[in-house]
Protein backbone atom coordinates (compact mmCIF):
# COMPACT_ATOMS: atom_id res chain seq x y z
CA UNK A 1 0.00 0.00 0.00
CA UNK A 2 0.73 3.58 -0.71
CA UNK A 3 2.03 6.13 1.99
CA UNK A 4 -1.26 7.14 4.48
CA UNK A 5 -2.87 9.97 3.20
CA UNK A 6 -3.38 12.61 4.73
CA UNK A 7 -6.44 12.36 7.39
CA UNK A 8 -8.69 15.21 6.59
CA UNK A 9 -9.96 15.40 9.83
CA UNK A 10 -6.99 16.00 11.90
CA UNK A 11 -6.20 19.52 9.94
CA UNK A 12 -6.39 23.30 11.10
CA UNK A 13 -8.72 23.79 8.37
CA UNK A 14 -10.82 21.07 9.27
CA UNK A 15 -11.01 21.95 12.87
CA UNK A 16 -11.76 25.51 11.79
CA UNK A 17 -14.36 24.99 9.37
CA UNK A 18 -16.27 22.30 12.04
CA UNK A 19 -15.83 26.20 14.30
CA UNK A 20 -16.88 28.17 11.13
CA UNK A 21 -19.99 25.79 10.61
CA UNK A 22 -20.94 25.58 14.12
CA UNK A 23 -21.11 29.31 13.98
CA UNK A 24 -22.65 29.91 10.62
CA UNK A 25 -26.43 30.89 9.93
CA UNK A 26 -26.93 30.59 6.67
CA UNK A 27 -28.29 33.29 5.37
CA UNK A 28 -28.62 34.27 1.42
CA UNK A 29 -31.08 36.78 1.19
CA UNK A 30 -29.28 38.88 3.68
CA UNK A 31 -25.91 37.96 2.56
CA UNK A 32 -27.18 39.39 -0.86
CA UNK A 33 -28.08 41.89 0.28
CA UNK A 34 -25.18 43.40 2.72
CA UNK A 35 -22.69 42.75 -0.56
CA UNK A 36 -23.76 43.84 -3.76
CA UNK A 37 -20.28 42.15 -5.23
CA UNK A 38 -21.34 38.14 -4.08
CA UNK A 39 -22.68 37.05 -7.20
CA UNK A 40 -19.48 38.51 -9.00
CA UNK A 41 -16.90 37.52 -6.31
CA UNK A 42 -18.83 34.17 -6.62
CA UNK A 43 -18.57 33.65 -10.28
CA UNK A 44 -16.00 32.09 -12.60
CA UNK A 45 -15.56 31.40 -15.90
CA UNK A 46 -14.22 27.62 -17.30
CA UNK A 47 -13.32 27.66 -20.41
CA UNK A 48 -16.84 28.46 -21.95
CA UNK A 49 -19.11 27.72 -19.28
CA UNK A 50 -19.80 30.72 -16.26
CA UNK A 51 -19.78 29.21 -13.35
CA UNK A 52 -21.86 31.30 -10.38
CA UNK A 53 -20.96 29.53 -7.10
CA UNK A 54 -22.82 32.19 -5.73
CA UNK A 55 -26.17 30.68 -4.22
CA UNK A 56 -24.05 28.61 -2.37
CA UNK A 57 -24.00 28.50 1.53
CA UNK A 58 -20.19 29.50 1.68
CA UNK A 59 -19.03 33.33 2.52
CA UNK A 60 -15.49 34.63 1.84
CA UNK A 61 -14.43 32.96 5.30
CA UNK A 62 -15.40 29.37 4.06
CA UNK A 63 -14.32 29.24 0.83
CA UNK A 64 -10.59 30.37 1.90
CA UNK A 65 -11.00 28.05 4.77
CA UNK A 66 -11.50 25.11 2.04
CA UNK A 67 -9.20 25.75 -0.15
CA UNK A 68 -7.17 25.44 3.00
CA UNK A 69 -7.96 22.45 3.65
CA UNK A 70 -7.05 21.41 0.10
CA UNK A 71 -3.68 23.23 0.96
CA UNK A 72 -3.58 20.76 3.62
CA UNK A 73 -4.34 17.26 2.34
CA UNK A 74 -1.69 17.67 -0.67
CA UNK A 75 -4.35 18.51 -3.33
CA UNK A 76 -1.62 20.06 -5.15
CA UNK A 77 0.59 17.46 -5.25
CA UNK A 78 -1.69 14.74 -5.66
CA UNK A 79 -2.93 16.62 -8.51
CA UNK A 80 0.37 17.10 -10.19
CA UNK A 81 1.12 12.86 -9.30
CA UNK A 82 -1.79 12.14 -11.54
CA UNK A 83 -1.31 14.17 -14.54
CA UNK A 84 2.27 12.72 -13.82
CA UNK A 85 1.07 9.10 -14.46
CA UNK A 86 2.30 8.17 -10.82
CA UNK A 87 0.07 5.09 -9.73
CA UNK A 88 -2.20 6.78 -7.65
CA UNK A 89 -4.68 3.79 -8.43
CA UNK A 90 -2.75 2.19 -5.88
CA UNK A 91 -4.88 -0.57 -5.22
CA UNK A 92 -4.30 -1.54 -8.94
CA UNK A 93 -1.08 0.10 -9.01
CA UNK A 94 -1.98 1.81 -12.47
CA UNK A 95 -1.12 5.40 -13.24
CA UNK A 96 -4.22 7.75 -14.57
CA UNK A 97 -4.32 8.85 -17.37
CA UNK A 98 -7.70 9.80 -18.49
CA UNK A 99 -5.91 13.28 -18.98
CA UNK A 100 -3.61 12.52 -21.68
CA UNK A 101 -6.17 10.77 -23.91
CA UNK A 102 -7.01 13.86 -24.48
CA UNK A 103 -3.71 16.00 -25.08
CA UNK A 104 -3.56 17.99 -28.29
CA UNK A 105 -0.41 16.32 -30.67
CA UNK A 106 2.67 17.57 -30.95
CA UNK A 107 2.25 18.82 -27.15
CA UNK A 108 6.35 19.39 -25.33
CA UNK A 109 7.55 17.80 -23.48
CA UNK A 110 6.04 14.33 -24.69
CA UNK A 111 4.52 12.30 -21.81
CA UNK A 112 6.54 9.03 -21.24
CA UNK A 113 5.32 7.12 -18.80
CA UNK A 114 6.30 3.72 -17.03
CA UNK A 115 8.31 3.89 -20.86
CA UNK A 116 5.18 4.25 -22.75
CA UNK A 117 5.29 6.75 -24.94
CA UNK A 118 1.90 7.88 -23.94
CA UNK A 119 1.04 10.55 -26.66
CA UNK A 120 2.32 9.02 -29.50
CA UNK A 121 0.62 6.01 -28.47
CA UNK A 122 -2.99 8.02 -28.20
CA UNK A 123 -2.61 9.47 -31.60
CA UNK A 124 -2.14 6.41 -33.19
CA UNK A 125 -5.00 4.99 -32.03
CA UNK A 126 -7.13 7.97 -32.50
CA UNK A 127 -6.11 8.26 -36.08
CA UNK A 128 -6.93 4.71 -36.64
CA UNK A 129 -10.38 4.95 -34.98
CA UNK A 130 -10.92 8.45 -37.33
CA UNK A 131 -9.81 6.53 -40.30
CA UNK A 132 -12.45 4.03 -39.52
CA UNK A 133 -15.22 6.35 -38.74
CA UNK A 134 -14.84 8.05 -42.20
CA UNK A 135 -14.85 5.27 -44.00
CA UNK A 136 -17.58 3.95 -42.14
CA UNK A 137 -19.33 7.57 -42.41
CA UNK A 138 -18.58 7.75 -46.36
CA UNK A 139 -19.94 4.26 -47.07
CA UNK A 140 -16.67 2.86 -48.07
CA UNK A 141 -16.26 0.45 -45.31
CA UNK A 142 -19.36 -1.86 -46.41
CA UNK A 143 -20.87 -4.90 -44.76
CA UNK A 144 -20.57 -8.28 -46.42
CA UNK A 145 -23.25 -7.36 -49.17
CA UNK A 146 -21.87 -4.02 -49.95
CA UNK A 147 -24.25 -2.31 -48.87
CA UNK A 148 -23.04 0.93 -46.62
CA UNK A 149 -23.57 0.73 -43.04
CA UNK A 150 -26.65 2.81 -41.47
CA UNK A 151 -26.95 1.83 -37.87
CA UNK A 152 -24.00 0.94 -35.14
CA UNK A 153 -24.57 -0.74 -32.41
CA UNK A 154 -22.37 -0.60 -29.30
CA UNK A 155 -22.18 -3.21 -26.67
CA UNK A 156 -21.09 -2.67 -23.61
CA UNK A 157 -21.79 -2.04 -20.08
CA UNK A 158 -20.68 0.69 -17.43
CA UNK A 159 -17.83 3.30 -18.69
CA UNK A 160 -18.20 0.90 -21.76
CA UNK A 161 -21.65 2.07 -22.48
CA UNK A 162 -22.54 4.75 -20.10
CA UNK A 163 -20.31 7.58 -21.63
CA UNK A 164 -20.49 7.22 -25.17
CA UNK A 165 -24.62 6.88 -24.81
CA UNK A 166 -24.85 10.04 -22.96
CA UNK A 167 -22.20 11.87 -25.65
CA UNK A 168 -24.54 10.39 -28.48
CA UNK A 169 -27.43 12.04 -26.85
CA UNK A 170 -26.48 14.98 -26.32
CA UNK A 171 -24.81 15.84 -29.77
CA UNK A 172 -27.45 14.27 -31.21
CA UNK A 173 -27.57 17.43 -33.64
CA UNK A 174 -23.98 16.90 -35.07
CA UNK A 175 -24.91 12.59 -36.10
CA UNK A 176 -25.26 12.30 -39.50
CA UNK A 177 -27.87 12.24 -41.76
CA UNK A 178 -28.87 8.49 -42.02
CA UNK A 179 -26.38 7.23 -39.40
CA UNK A 180 -27.92 5.48 -36.19
CA UNK A 181 -26.43 4.39 -33.11
CA UNK A 182 -27.82 2.05 -30.74
CA UNK A 183 -26.67 0.80 -27.13
CA UNK A 184 -26.82 -2.17 -25.60
CA UNK A 185 -25.51 -2.95 -22.30
CA UNK A 186 -28.28 -4.93 -19.97
CA UNK A 187 -27.69 -9.11 -20.36
CA UNK A 188 -31.85 -8.88 -19.95
CA UNK A 189 -31.91 -10.30 -23.35
CA UNK A 190 -35.22 -7.65 -24.18
CA UNK A 191 -31.98 -5.04 -24.42
CA UNK A 192 -30.51 -7.03 -27.52
CA UNK A 193 -34.04 -8.15 -28.52
CA UNK A 194 -35.68 -4.61 -28.51
CA UNK A 195 -32.74 -3.08 -30.06
CA UNK A 196 -31.82 -5.14 -32.85
CA UNK A 197 -35.89 -6.31 -33.72
CA UNK A 198 -36.09 -3.86 -36.59
CA UNK A 199 -32.60 -3.31 -37.88
CA UNK A 200 -30.80 -4.98 -41.57
CA UNK A 201 -28.11 -7.05 -40.92
CA UNK A 202 -26.85 -6.00 -44.15
CA UNK A 203 -26.53 -2.89 -42.95
CA UNK A 204 -25.36 -2.87 -39.38
CA UNK A 205 -22.08 -2.92 -37.80
CA UNK A 206 -21.62 -3.78 -34.41
CA UNK A 207 -19.33 -2.49 -31.12
CA UNK A 208 -17.80 -4.53 -28.78
CA UNK A 209 -16.47 -2.48 -26.10
CA UNK A 210 -14.64 -3.73 -23.31
CA UNK A 211 -12.41 -2.41 -21.31
CA UNK A 212 -11.74 -6.05 -20.00
CA UNK A 213 -13.43 -7.94 -22.65
CA UNK A 214 -14.35 -10.40 -20.04
CA UNK A 215 -17.32 -8.47 -18.99
CA UNK A 216 -20.31 -11.53 -19.18
CA UNK A 217 -23.26 -8.65 -19.89
CA UNK A 218 -20.89 -7.51 -23.13
CA UNK A 219 -19.84 -10.96 -24.28
CA UNK A 220 -22.92 -12.46 -23.47
CA UNK A 221 -24.62 -9.62 -25.67
CA UNK A 222 -22.05 -10.28 -28.15
CA UNK A 223 -22.24 -13.77 -29.02
CA UNK A 224 -26.16 -12.62 -29.22
CA UNK A 225 -25.18 -10.34 -31.72
CA UNK A 226 -23.20 -12.63 -33.90
CA UNK A 227 -25.99 -15.28 -33.85
CA UNK A 228 -28.49 -12.62 -34.73
CA UNK A 229 -26.22 -11.05 -37.45
CA UNK A 230 -25.20 -14.68 -38.67
CA UNK A 231 -28.81 -16.25 -38.80
CA UNK A 232 -29.99 -12.97 -40.71
CA UNK A 233 -27.34 -12.87 -43.44
CA UNK A 234 -28.21 -16.78 -44.27
CA UNK A 235 -31.68 -16.09 -44.37
CA UNK A 236 -31.68 -13.34 -46.71
CA UNK A 237 -29.41 -15.19 -48.97
CA UNK A 238 -26.36 -12.71 -48.16
CA UNK A 239 -23.78 -15.03 -46.93
CA UNK A 240 -23.79 -18.97 -47.66
CA UNK A 241 -23.64 -20.88 -44.55
CA UNK A 242 -20.05 -21.62 -44.26
CA UNK A 243 -17.30 -21.82 -41.98
CA UNK A 244 -15.67 -19.40 -44.05
CA UNK A 245 -18.47 -17.17 -44.73
CA UNK A 246 -19.54 -16.92 -41.40
CA UNK A 247 -15.86 -15.77 -40.71
CA UNK A 248 -15.68 -12.98 -43.05
CA UNK A 249 -18.94 -12.09 -42.35
CA UNK A 250 -18.20 -11.09 -38.78
CA UNK A 251 -15.33 -9.29 -39.78
CA UNK A 252 -16.96 -6.92 -41.75
CA UNK A 253 -20.43 -6.52 -39.22
CA UNK A 254 -17.68 -6.69 -35.75
CA UNK A 255 -14.88 -4.53 -34.53
CA UNK A 256 -13.90 -4.60 -30.84
CA UNK A 257 -12.37 -1.80 -28.64
CA UNK A 258 -10.41 -2.97 -25.44
CA UNK A 259 -7.46 -2.84 -23.42
CA UNK A 260 -7.07 -6.81 -24.33
CA UNK A 261 -6.26 -7.05 -28.02
CA UNK A 262 -5.90 -10.73 -27.18
CA UNK A 263 -9.19 -11.55 -26.00
CA UNK A 264 -10.46 -9.69 -29.04
CA UNK A 265 -9.14 -11.74 -31.31
CA UNK A 266 -10.15 -15.05 -29.16
CA UNK A 267 -13.84 -14.05 -29.57
CA UNK A 268 -13.18 -14.15 -33.29
CA UNK A 269 -12.89 -10.22 -34.14
CA UNK A 270 -9.87 -9.83 -36.22
CA UNK A 271 -7.35 -7.54 -34.43
CA UNK A 272 -6.99 -5.72 -37.96
CA UNK A 273 -10.60 -4.28 -37.02
CA UNK A 274 -9.92 -3.58 -32.68
CA UNK A 275 -8.95 -0.27 -31.61
CA UNK A 276 -6.94 -0.27 -28.14
CA UNK A 277 -6.45 1.47 -25.17
CA UNK A 278 -4.87 1.21 -22.06
CA UNK A 279 -5.20 -0.06 -18.21
CA UNK A 280 -4.01 4.00 -17.14
CA UNK A 281 -7.66 4.60 -18.75
CA UNK A 282 -10.45 3.70 -15.84
CA UNK A 283 -13.67 2.36 -17.56
CA UNK A 284 -15.85 5.50 -16.33
CA UNK A 285 -13.44 7.98 -17.68
CA UNK A 286 -12.79 5.96 -21.00
CA UNK A 287 -15.19 8.23 -23.41
CA UNK A 288 -12.65 9.87 -24.58
CA UNK A 289 -10.50 7.07 -25.83
CA UNK A 290 -11.57 4.53 -28.56
CA UNK A 291 -14.45 4.03 -26.03
CA UNK A 292 -15.38 7.03 -28.14
CA UNK A 293 -15.78 5.19 -31.47
CA UNK A 294 -19.44 4.36 -31.90
CA UNK A 295 -19.57 8.23 -31.62
CA UNK A 296 -16.70 9.54 -33.26
CA UNK A 297 -18.53 7.35 -36.42
CA UNK A 298 -22.37 9.44 -35.23
CA UNK A 299 -20.65 12.99 -35.07
CA UNK A 300 -17.11 12.93 -37.17
CA UNK A 301 -13.58 12.78 -36.29
CA UNK A 302 -13.61 16.72 -36.42
CA UNK A 303 -16.73 17.43 -33.75
CA UNK A 304 -14.69 14.61 -31.70
CA UNK A 305 -11.87 16.52 -31.69
CA UNK A 306 -13.43 19.55 -30.71
CA UNK A 307 -14.57 17.43 -27.70
CA UNK A 308 -11.37 16.55 -26.87
CA UNK A 309 -10.14 19.70 -27.54
CA UNK A 310 -12.94 20.69 -24.68
CA UNK A 311 -11.62 18.52 -21.92
CA UNK A 312 -8.62 19.33 -22.30
CA UNK A 313 -8.87 23.20 -21.86
CA UNK A 314 -10.84 22.21 -18.38
CA UNK A 315 -7.88 19.74 -17.81
CA UNK A 316 -5.31 23.39 -18.21
CA UNK A 317 -7.46 24.81 -16.30
CA UNK A 318 -7.41 22.66 -13.57
CA UNK A 319 -3.68 21.54 -13.52
CA UNK A 320 -2.67 25.21 -13.39
CA UNK A 321 -5.59 27.65 -11.63
CA UNK A 322 -4.47 28.90 -8.12
CA UNK A 323 -7.67 26.80 -5.81
CA UNK A 324 -8.84 30.51 -4.65
CA UNK A 325 -10.25 30.46 -8.93
CA UNK A 326 -10.36 26.65 -9.83
CA UNK A 327 -13.58 25.97 -10.53
CA UNK A 328 -13.55 21.51 -10.15
CA UNK A 329 -11.54 22.25 -7.07
CA UNK A 330 -14.14 24.91 -5.73
CA UNK A 331 -16.95 22.55 -6.72
CA UNK A 332 -15.42 19.96 -4.77
CA UNK A 333 -14.69 21.48 -1.86
CA UNK A 334 -18.15 22.74 -2.03
CA UNK A 335 -19.59 18.97 -2.37
CA UNK A 336 -17.20 18.53 0.78
CA UNK A 337 -18.43 20.77 2.69
CA UNK A 338 -22.30 19.83 2.37
CA UNK A 339 -21.24 15.97 3.07
CA UNK A 340 -19.54 16.29 5.78
CA UNK A 341 -20.49 19.63 7.43
CA UNK A 342 -24.30 19.75 6.33
CA UNK A 343 -24.37 15.94 6.37
CA UNK A 344 -25.87 15.99 3.07
CA UNK A 345 -26.48 12.08 1.40
CA UNK A 346 -27.29 13.36 -2.37
CA UNK A 347 -26.26 15.99 -4.72
CA UNK A 348 -28.56 16.55 -7.60
CA UNK A 349 -27.54 17.66 -11.24
CA UNK A 350 -30.14 18.93 -12.96
CA UNK A 351 -29.76 19.73 -16.88
CA UNK A 352 -32.09 22.07 -18.22
CA UNK A 353 -31.17 20.70 -21.93
CA UNK A 354 -32.85 17.91 -23.26
CA UNK A 355 -30.05 16.73 -24.90
CA UNK A 356 -28.35 16.16 -21.35
CA UNK A 357 -31.08 13.83 -20.62
CA UNK A 358 -28.38 11.46 -20.00
CA UNK A 359 -25.86 13.23 -18.24
CA UNK A 360 -27.43 12.44 -14.44
CA UNK A 361 -27.07 8.66 -14.82
CA UNK A 362 -23.24 8.86 -16.81
CA UNK A 363 -22.37 11.19 -13.61
CA UNK A 364 -23.85 8.37 -11.36
CA UNK A 365 -20.91 6.08 -12.83
CA UNK A 366 -18.23 8.60 -12.25
CA UNK A 367 -19.01 10.05 -9.12
CA UNK A 368 -20.57 6.71 -7.12
CA UNK A 369 -17.78 4.38 -8.58
CA UNK A 370 -15.13 6.67 -7.71
CA UNK A 371 -16.18 7.56 -4.08
CA UNK A 372 -18.33 5.49 -2.65
CA UNK A 373 -15.71 3.94 -0.42
CA UNK A 374 -14.79 3.48 3.16
CA UNK A 375 -11.74 2.67 3.38
CA UNK A 376 -8.50 5.10 2.02
CA UNK A 377 -6.03 3.91 -0.18
CA UNK A 378 -3.36 2.78 2.20
CA UNK A 379 -6.41 0.10 3.32
CA UNK A 380 -7.10 1.91 6.28
CA UNK A 381 -11.19 2.84 7.29
CA UNK A 382 -11.78 6.55 5.88
CA UNK A 383 -12.62 8.68 8.52
CA UNK A 384 -15.01 10.81 7.60
CA UNK A 385 -18.48 10.17 5.31
CA UNK A 386 -17.64 9.94 1.41
CA UNK A 387 -19.61 9.62 -1.64
CA UNK A 388 -22.75 11.18 -1.59
CA UNK A 389 -25.69 9.86 -4.10
CA UNK A 390 -25.65 11.61 -7.68
CA UNK A 391 -28.77 11.79 -9.19
CA UNK A 392 -31.34 14.12 -11.49
CA UNK A 393 -33.57 14.78 -14.31
CA UNK A 394 -33.97 16.90 -17.39
CA UNK A 395 -35.50 20.64 -16.17
CA UNK A 396 -38.52 21.15 -16.40
CA UNK A 397 -39.35 17.33 -16.05
CA UNK A 398 -37.85 17.20 -12.63
CA UNK A 399 -39.86 20.02 -11.81
CA UNK A 400 -42.88 18.13 -12.04
CA UNK A 401 -41.44 15.32 -10.05
CA UNK A 402 -39.41 15.81 -7.34
CA UNK A 403 -38.29 19.20 -7.06
CA UNK A 404 -41.18 19.30 -3.93
CA UNK A 405 -38.34 17.62 -1.76
CA UNK A 406 -35.55 19.80 -2.60
CA UNK A 407 -37.81 23.24 -1.99
CA UNK A 408 -39.52 22.45 1.16
CA UNK A 409 -37.95 18.97 2.31
CA UNK A 410 -36.26 18.14 5.86
CA UNK A 411 -33.31 17.32 3.56
CA UNK A 412 -30.30 19.58 2.45
CA UNK A 413 -30.03 18.74 -1.71
CA UNK A 414 -27.49 20.98 -2.66
CA UNK A 415 -27.98 20.86 -6.92
CA UNK A 416 -25.92 21.57 -10.05
CA UNK A 417 -28.15 23.57 -12.62
CA UNK A 418 -26.89 23.47 -16.01
CA UNK A 419 -28.41 25.32 -19.02
CA UNK A 420 -27.16 26.89 -22.61
CA UNK A 421 -28.09 29.78 -24.00
CA UNK A 422 -28.67 29.41 -27.56
CA UNK A 423 -30.82 25.94 -28.29
CA UNK A 424 -30.43 23.20 -31.07
CA UNK A 425 -34.30 23.87 -32.07
CA UNK A 426 -34.97 27.74 -31.85
CA UNK A 427 -38.84 27.12 -31.60
CA UNK A 428 -41.27 29.53 -31.49
CA UNK A 429 -45.09 29.35 -29.97
CA UNK A 430 -46.81 32.54 -31.33
CA UNK A 431 -44.86 35.56 -29.92
CA UNK A 432 -42.98 33.38 -27.20
CA UNK A 433 -39.51 32.12 -28.21
CA UNK A 434 -39.71 28.35 -26.20
CA UNK A 435 -36.36 28.16 -25.28
CA UNK A 436 -36.88 31.28 -23.12
CA UNK A 437 -40.03 29.79 -21.51
CA UNK A 438 -37.53 26.96 -20.69
CA UNK A 439 -34.86 28.95 -19.10
CA UNK A 440 -37.02 31.04 -17.12
CA UNK A 441 -37.74 28.42 -14.93
CA UNK A 442 -33.64 27.63 -14.86
CA UNK A 443 -33.24 30.91 -13.64
CA UNK A 444 -36.53 31.03 -11.13
CA UNK A 445 -35.87 27.62 -9.37
CA UNK A 446 -32.35 28.62 -8.64
CA UNK A 447 -33.70 31.76 -6.90
CA UNK A 448 -36.92 30.61 -5.23
CA UNK A 449 -34.22 27.71 -3.69
CA UNK A 450 -31.75 30.27 -2.37
CA UNK A 451 -34.33 33.46 -1.57
CA UNK A 452 -37.78 31.27 -0.80
CA UNK A 453 -40.85 33.02 0.53
CA UNK A 454 -41.55 34.47 3.77
CA UNK A 455 -44.63 33.81 5.72
CA UNK A 456 -45.17 37.87 5.74
CA UNK A 457 -44.89 37.73 1.70
CA UNK A 458 -47.10 34.63 1.66
CA UNK A 459 -49.59 36.65 3.91
CA UNK A 460 -49.38 39.99 1.69
CA UNK A 461 -50.73 37.22 -1.25
CA UNK A 462 -54.16 37.08 0.77
CA UNK A 463 -53.42 32.88 1.57
CA UNK A 464 -55.61 32.16 4.32
CA UNK A 465 -53.74 32.00 8.00
CA UNK A 466 -54.14 28.28 8.11
CA UNK A 467 -52.48 27.53 4.77
CA UNK A 468 -49.65 30.21 5.18
CA UNK A 469 -46.74 27.66 6.93
CA UNK A 470 -47.62 25.18 3.96
CA UNK A 471 -46.69 27.77 1.56
CA UNK A 472 -43.55 29.15 2.74
CA UNK A 473 -40.55 28.25 1.43
CA UNK A 474 -37.60 28.70 3.76
CA UNK A 475 -34.54 29.58 1.39
CA UNK A 476 -31.47 29.23 1.71
CA UNK A 477 -31.30 25.54 -0.37
CA UNK A 478 -27.41 25.56 -2.30
CA UNK A 479 -27.78 25.56 -5.79
CA UNK A 480 -24.74 26.00 -8.56
CA UNK A 481 -25.46 27.58 -11.66
CA UNK A 482 -23.28 26.78 -15.11
CA UNK A 483 -24.36 28.49 -18.12
CA UNK A 484 -23.14 27.23 -21.23
CA UNK A 485 -23.08 28.98 -24.67
CA UNK A 486 -24.44 26.18 -26.86
CA UNK A 487 -24.40 21.97 -26.26
CA UNK A 488 -21.39 21.82 -28.40
CA UNK A 489 -18.71 18.87 -28.79
CA UNK A 490 -16.51 21.03 -26.53
CA UNK A 491 -18.83 22.52 -24.07
CA UNK A 492 -20.01 18.62 -23.59
CA UNK A 493 -16.02 17.56 -23.10
CA UNK A 494 -15.65 20.57 -20.93
CA UNK A 495 -18.83 19.61 -18.62
CA UNK A 496 -17.31 15.91 -18.13
CA UNK A 497 -13.94 16.88 -17.32
CA UNK A 498 -15.27 19.49 -14.93
CA UNK A 499 -17.12 16.54 -12.70
CA UNK A 500 -14.16 14.07 -13.37
CA UNK A 501 -12.05 16.69 -11.60
CA UNK A 502 -14.96 17.17 -8.59
CA UNK A 503 -14.51 13.93 -8.47
CA UNK A 504 -10.91 13.81 -7.96
CA UNK A 505 -10.83 16.36 -5.43
CA UNK A 506 -13.51 15.06 -3.36
CA UNK A 507 -11.62 11.65 -3.33
CA UNK A 508 -8.79 13.04 -2.96
CA UNK A 509 -9.69 15.13 0.35
CA UNK A 510 -11.14 11.78 1.81
CA UNK A 511 -7.53 9.59 0.84
CA UNK A 512 -9.34 7.60 -1.30
CA UNK A 513 -8.38 5.47 -4.73
CA UNK A 514 -11.35 6.99 -6.92
CA UNK A 515 -10.18 4.83 -9.62
CA UNK A 516 -10.47 1.35 -8.69
CA UNK A 517 -13.84 -0.18 -7.74
CA UNK A 518 -13.56 -3.54 -5.88
CA UNK A 519 -17.17 -3.02 -4.71
CA UNK A 520 -18.83 -4.34 -7.50
CA UNK A 521 -16.58 -7.57 -8.03
CA UNK A 522 -18.40 -10.02 -4.99
CA UNK A 523 -22.04 -9.52 -6.81
CA UNK A 524 -20.08 -10.73 -10.01
CA UNK A 525 -18.60 -13.61 -8.31
CA UNK A 526 -21.66 -14.78 -6.72
CA UNK A 527 -24.01 -14.33 -9.95
CA UNK A 528 -21.52 -17.07 -11.42
CA UNK A 529 -21.82 -19.22 -8.19
CA UNK A 530 -25.65 -19.33 -8.07
CA UNK A 531 -26.24 -19.94 -12.18
CA UNK A 532 -25.82 -23.65 -11.00
CA UNK A 533 -28.60 -23.67 -8.74
CA UNK A 534 -30.84 -22.07 -10.71
CA UNK A 535 -30.22 -24.15 -14.14
CA UNK A 536 -30.95 -27.01 -12.01
CA UNK A 537 -28.27 -28.46 -9.61
CA UNK A 538 -29.49 -29.41 -6.67
CA UNK A 539 -26.41 -29.37 -4.53
CA UNK A 540 -25.65 -25.75 -5.38
CA UNK A 541 -29.29 -24.91 -4.84
CA UNK A 542 -28.86 -26.60 -1.40
CA UNK A 543 -25.77 -24.69 -0.46
CA UNK A 544 -27.77 -21.43 -0.61
CA UNK A 545 -28.77 -19.19 2.20
CA UNK A 546 -32.51 -19.96 3.20
CA UNK A 547 -33.65 -16.64 1.30
CA UNK A 548 -31.71 -16.75 -2.17
CA UNK A 549 -32.40 -20.74 -1.89
CA UNK A 550 -36.69 -19.61 -1.19
CA UNK A 551 -36.37 -16.96 -4.31
CA UNK A 552 -34.76 -19.06 -6.95
CA UNK A 553 -37.25 -22.04 -5.88
CA UNK A 554 -39.85 -19.69 -6.48
CA UNK A 555 -38.93 -18.82 -9.54
CA UNK A 556 -38.48 -22.77 -11.06
CA UNK A 557 -42.34 -22.60 -9.65
CA UNK A 558 -43.02 -19.25 -11.37
CA UNK A 559 -41.09 -20.78 -14.96
CA UNK A 560 -40.88 -24.02 -15.10
CA UNK A 561 -38.73 -26.08 -17.19
CA UNK A 562 -40.72 -26.52 -20.73
O1 LIG B 1 -18.40 -3.71 -13.06
C1 LIG B 1 -17.91 -2.43 -13.11
C2 LIG B 1 -17.03 -2.23 -14.30
O2 LIG B 1 -15.81 -2.82 -14.09
C3 LIG B 1 -16.90 -0.75 -14.62
O3 LIG B 1 -15.93 -0.14 -13.89
C4 LIG B 1 -16.66 -0.78 -16.08
O4 LIG B 1 -16.88 0.46 -16.65
C5 LIG B 1 -17.66 -1.83 -16.49
O5 LIG B 1 -17.61 -2.78 -15.47
C6 LIG B 1 -17.42 -2.47 -17.82
O6 LIG B 1 -16.17 -3.10 -17.89
P1 LIG B 1 -15.51 -3.48 -19.26
O7 LIG B 1 -15.33 -2.24 -20.06
O8 LIG B 1 -14.21 -4.12 -18.91
O9 LIG B 1 -16.42 -4.44 -19.98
Amino acid sequence: MSSAPIDPTTTEAWASLSTHHAGLAPDLRAWFAADPERATRLTFRLADLHVDLSKNLVTDETIALLVRLAEEVGLAEHTRAMFAGEHINVTEDRAVLHTAARRPRGTTPPLVVDGQDVDADVHEVLDRVYAFARSVRAGEWTGVTGQAIRTVVNIGIGGSDLGPVMAYEALKPYVAEGLEVRFVSNIDPADMAESVKDLDPRTTLFIVASKTFTTLETLTNARLARTWLLDGLVGLGAVEDTADARRSAVAQHFVAVSTALDQVAEFGIDPANAFGFWDWVGGRYSVDSAIGTSLVIAVGPEAFAEFLAGFHAVDEHFRTTPLERNVPALMGLLNVWYVNFFDAHTHAVLPYAQYLHRFPAYLQQLTMESNGKSVRWDGAPVTTQTGEIFWGEPGTNGQHAFYQLIHQGTRLVPADFIAVANPAHPLRDGDADVHELFLANFFAQTKALAFGKTAEEVRAEGTREELVSARVFDGDRPTTSILAPALTPSVLGQLIALYEHITFVQGTVWGIDSFDQWGVELGKKLAAEITPAITGDAAALAAQDPSTRNLITTYHHLRPTP
